[in-house]
């Protein structure tokens, strides 16, 4: 019996509209009906080896692995003794054939230019680039970070380190250059990767400048390439800083892959966890392309002729997983943007869809909130004819913006495909098949062959249906991370301690009576704000380093656009007054410390924080109290989030 979370929920699954996969796209797609997908995942589940051995026959690979899995709670490998290159996969095997002069990235920046790189192209300019690196010191082992606006070499930066066996750490072009050196401090980055800014909402983002702020502080980057995208004056530092095309100028585009064990780390990717530093996920190669090459190839129902757009930033797992190296192992043509989705008006995604004949378009619902505000004038000024599949992702999505994006971006045709997973899982585990499950709007319906998740009570009992509980997996699957790099004992503890002998995932659900996931939302201090996960003791950190702040709290508050605002609770020290000119410092300290994605967007200053008797903050309080002012007017989200505030309160 699941005693915290509470009575029957009943109530909020006032979402009874049922869309079955439209018959056309039923007809020709990968996974046609409910009866082969439950096939594949009854297989998968009573023999994962036997149903990973033969999913890996996607990938080229260089050496057959002697064993598919290994696992010693909480460690995994796969495909042990195999080796294989992610390039090489994503590239080089599309370049013999009738693909070879497919587009692989049709790119359009943000001022209106536009670049098409074809397999061909890809091959030449990666094998350039991962030359590049090597004669700046790179071998295989060395960590590369990567620190770009949205722009082709954004990628081809990717996949030369993949190339070579150097994994990347990607990080968001958003973030400040102190978050950027915190997290080339901890993986000991060697090279980065920059530009000299990108283009957002006709600005230039100034990359570089923070660069030269964060590298002040990071001995281990012996050097820097630095990409001319807005050729803007910037500081080149002698001896370390190098254009990117004079580098390449003198390379060679020729550099085989390097054959590399199935278990080589890909890449860490920073994210938010519930203490104040990020964590670095750490990815390896096999399982994690195999994970990916899958999914994408299930779920966007990928076919030779498509044209996929995923509107994700590469800093984020979305743009490694669904922008990189799922779509392109699968030799998709992918569509990538640089800017803003309002720039130069509120049309640019609709145009974008109309000028390349956009098939399948992967979104956030947050973004889907938005063009919802905007009105559907801006979408019907162009011709969406060429969809024929929506997906979004990274938040749970409301009714109204699913029905929204279906009748009107989709034209009331498309599957819309909404797909739950995380950083930490590498690839979609909670989604629907477009060709075979019928979707409600609002879940991300069943778990995808091979992933084995439940809902339970904290001591791990599975809860009856529509019964809010914590949500795990119970079985390790292929493209799961493989630690926390550098603390694998955090590892353990968050995700394998919490609940006995599976992985937590953080997130409270319920499933109803058809199986499908319904996702609440974070049961841990992560926040999400527009898609982009944040921790709350991230910023509280960031602001009591700033001098005036004695004691800060910062909970998520909800919000009609983003999902979640940030609500900051600040008590000053001796001396300082509370004044509106201090609320703004106090805010902009912290876009400056993490990245303006992190600015509160409300800043109270209160003589003293509400705390237990063993002093810890009562945020469920201070949830409530920035909560309080608020009325979305969605009873189902209100419902969600007292089941949360319940699940919760456990914590506290
Ligand atoms: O809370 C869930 C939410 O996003 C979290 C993972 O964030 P991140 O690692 O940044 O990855 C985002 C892109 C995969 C999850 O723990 N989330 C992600 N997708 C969904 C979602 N919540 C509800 N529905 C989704 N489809």
């Amino acid at each position: 019996m699941n005693t915290f979370a509470g009575g029957s929920i009943e109530s909020v699954l006032v979402e009874k509209r049922v869309f079955p996969p439209p018959v056309e796209f039923a007809k020709s797609a990968r996974i046609s009906s409910m009866e082969e997908y439950r096939t594949l995942w009854n297989r998968a589940k009573d023999d994962p080896q036997g149903f990973w051995n033969d999913m890996a026959s996607h990938l080229v690979w260089r050496k057959p692995w002697d064993k598919v899995m290994e696992w010693t709670e909480p460690h995994v490998k796969w495909y042990v003794g195999g080796q294989l290159n992610a390039s090489e996969n994503c590239v080089d095997r599309h370049c013999v054939g009738p693909r070879r002069n497919k587009a692989a990235l049709i790119w359009e920046g943000e001022p209106g230019d536009r670049r098409v790189l074809r397999y061909q192209d890809l091959k030449r300019e990666v094998g350039r680039f991962a030359n590049v690196l090597k004669a700046q010191g790179v071998t295989k082992g060395d960590v590369v970070a990567i620190y770009m606006p949205m722009v082709p070499e954004l990628v081809i930066a990717m996949l030369a380190c993949a190339r070579i066996g150097a994994p990347h750490t990607v990080v968001f072009g958003g973030f400040s250059g102190e978050a950027l050196a915190g997290r080339i401090q901890d993986c000991s980055a060697k090279v980065l990767v920059t530009a000299d800014g990108g283009f957002r909402r006709g600005n230039i983002i100034h990359l570089k400048e923070q660069v030269d702020e964060a590298l002040a502080h990071c001995p281990t980057i012996r050097n820097v390439v630095v990409l001319k995208r807005t050729g803007h004056q910037i500081h080149m530092e002698p001896g370390r800083d190098h254009w990117w095309h004079e580098m390449a100028s003198i390379a060679s585009a020729d550099c085989p892959p390097e054959p590399l064990d199935s278990e080589h780390p890909l890449f860490i990717l920073y994210t938010s966890g519930s203490t104040g530093t990020p964590k670095g996920i750490l990815h390896t190669t096999g399982g994690y392309l195999v994970g990916t090459t899958l999914t994408a190839s299930w779920v966007f129902d990928l076919k030779e002729e498509d044209t996929y757009f995923c509107t994700a930033d590469c800093g984020w797992i979305t743009g490694h997983s669904y922008l990189v190296y799922g779509p392109l192992s699968n030799g998709a043509t992918v569509v990538m943007y640089e800017g803003a989705p309002d720039y130069p008006d509120k049309d640019r995604f609709w145009q974008i869809v109309q000028d390349y004949g956009v098939t399948i378009f992967y979104t956030a619902p947050t973004a889907i909130r938005a063009f919802m505000k905007w009105g559907e004038q801006y979408a019907r000024k162009h011709d969406l004819s060429s969809l024929r599949l929506l997906g979004t992702v990274g938040e749970p999505i409301n009714p109204e913006a699913w029905v929204w994006y279906r009748e009107v971006i989709g034209g009331g045709r498309c599957p819309v495909v909404d797909t739950w997973w995380q950083t930490e899982t590498g690839a979609i585990m909670i989604a629907p098949l477009p060709g075979a499950t019928p979707t409600k709007p609002g879940t991300a319906t069943l778990p995808l062959p091979g992933v084995v998740p439940e809902v339970v009570t904290k001591s791990g009992e599975p809860v009856e249906p529509n019964q809010g509980g914590y949500l795990v997996i119970k079985q390790p699957w292929p493209s799961m991370m493989r630690t926390i790099h550098g603390d694998d004992e955090r590892y353990r503890r968050q995700y394998w301690s919490e609940i006995p002998g599976v992985y937590f995932t953080g997130d409270g659900a319920r499933r109803d009576h058809d199986g499908n996931f319904w996702i609440m939302g974070r049961v841990d201090d992560v926040l999400n704000v527009a898609g982009h996960r944040l921790s709350t003791m991230e910023i509280e950190s960031a602001l009591v380093h700033h001098k005036a702040v004695a004691e800060a709290a910062v909970v998520g508050k909800p919000d009609e656009l983003r999902g979640q605002a940030i609500t900051a609770f600040v008590t000053l020290k001796s001396g300082y007054q509370p004044s509106e000119d201090l609320r703004q410092q106090l805010r902009q300290h912290v876009a400056h410390e993490i990245g303006a994605l992190a600015r509160p967007d409300d800043l109270r200053f209160t003589d003293a924080l509400p705390k237990t008797r063993s002093g810890k903050i009562m945020r469920r309080l201070l949830r409530d109290v920035a909560a309080g002012v608020e009325s979305t007017g969605d009873t189902s989200t209100l419902e969600d989030f007292s089941v949360l505030a319940r699940l919760r309160h456990e914590e506290e």
